[in-house]
């Protein structure tokens, strides 16, 4: 009896351990950095991979209508490829402040501050060299009865990539035993007023990454509104209804159907920040994007607590090689970034990305992976 109770204890922890977080080695940085990479796996079948660099979603392995998992972010095997230039923010999470400021300026406390112009003639997605996708964090991967999770910290000093105030970052990726989600929590503190705004920019095909195209995939966002542009994507402050026009999508419509006739913009097909109707206050996050794969019978569910998303329908993929020599073409993945709106720094009537010492900053998006109704393998 004692032996079969030491046995059976033994199994148990065997499978608790199975569970639990595993951290392998991804390589080293250029300046000789190490880069952890995390595995998080439930029993439902989801498989997530995040890494130290740029605290980022590197894999996320789904099942498709026939139990069938495949990978569907795009990505790299080894760190050297996260470093080249064929990385356009491949599963990162993005920030100080990411999208854009509009030829990198803004004001705060009557102080002038300029960024640097990373995509002439604004800033994008926190700067250059120690934007938040590019440093290293630090991980501390964890395990409580409701599923396991890594948290990643990093200390921001203050005027890194030009921006006041040290910020001290924490952003957790959680995964729950029994649900093929993933909960991304970010929180921010500083000490002196600074913008903040932060996204995960994860590029997904439902069909597995390297699939030729997303323009099949099937698109609903929760949006009567978005912030139209002028030509280098920074918005006018008008806020304009969707309805009547491409941007249409708040009953489910196709990617491809109407991305030619967009004509306003300078984006090449979807690259627009949607306003998301407002979360009914009984729920803790709003729905924000259905993604909807016909043939894998893949569905996404975006839900956050951002008032924001934006949806980037990969317009500047060139055909790059990825995970094993798969290549992103032109359109071949989505992102669907939950963030607040475009250059707020600058736009006093949208809400404020703008964070105070002594206030936490303090965000949440849930992706949701499922399996569309009366998709089966039959
Ligand atoms: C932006 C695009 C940009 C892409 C990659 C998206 O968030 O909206 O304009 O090309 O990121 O940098």
């Amino acid at each position: 009896m004692i032996r079969m109770c030491f046995l059976l204890s033994l199994l148990v922890s065997a499978s608790a351990m199975a569970d639990e977080p595993m951290m392998t080695d991804f390589g080293k940085t250029k300046d000789g950095k190490a880069v952890e990479l995390y595995t998080l796996k439930n029993d439902t079948g989801l498989v997530a991979k995040v890494m130290t660099r740029g605290a980022t979603l590197v894999q996320i392995h789904v099942p498709d209508k026939d139990g069938k998992s495949e990978d569907v972010i795009l990505g790299w095997d080894d760190v050297a490829g996260y470093e080249s230039e064929d990385n356009q923010y491949f599963g990162c999470t993005t920030g100080r402040v990411c999208n854009r400021i509009a030829n990198g300026k803004f004001s705060l406390n009557g102080k002038d501050y300029s960024l640097a112009i990373n995509d002439d003639p604004n800033h994008l997605h926190g700067g250059v060299e120690r934007s938040l996708d590019k440093v290293v964090w630090k991980a501390r991967p964890y395990t409580n009865d409701r599923g396991h999770g890594v948290r990643f910290n990093y200390t921001s000093p203050d005027g890194e990539e030009g921006y006041p105030g040290t910020v001290k970052a924490l952003v957790s990726f959680f995964v729950p035993k029994d649900a093929n989600r993933i909960l991304i929590t970010y929180k921010a503190t500083t000490d002196a007023a600074t913008p903040i705004n932060l996204t995960n920019h994860a590029y997904f095909n439902l069909g597995g990454a390297g699939s030729e195209t997303v323009l099949d995939h099937v698109l609903q966002l929760n949006a009567d509104k978005y912030t139209p542009t002028d030509d280098t994507l920074i918005p006018t402050g008008k806020i304009v209804d969707v309805a009547g026009t491409p941007l249409d999508f708040t009953k489910q419509k196709r990617i491809g159907a109407r991305i030619e006739k967009l004509t306003d913009t300078a984006a090449l097909g979807y690259d627009h920040n949607f306003v998301l109707n407002p979360k009914p206050d009984d729920k803790e996050h709003n729905f924000a994007a259905l993604l909807r794969h016909k043939e894998s019978g893949r569905t996404l569910r975006i839900l956050t607590k951002e008032p924001g998303i934006q949806f980037y329908s990969g317009n500047f993929l060139k055909g790059q090689k990825g995970k094993d020599g798969k290549t992103y073409a032109h359109r071949s993945a989505v992102c669907l970034e939950t963030q607040h709106y475009p250059d707020s720094v600058n736009q006093k009537a949208f809400p404020s990305t703008v964070l105070q010492p002594g206030d936490e900053y303090k965000t949440s998006t849930l992706l949701q992976f499922g399996i569309a109704k009366g998709a089966t393998g039959n």
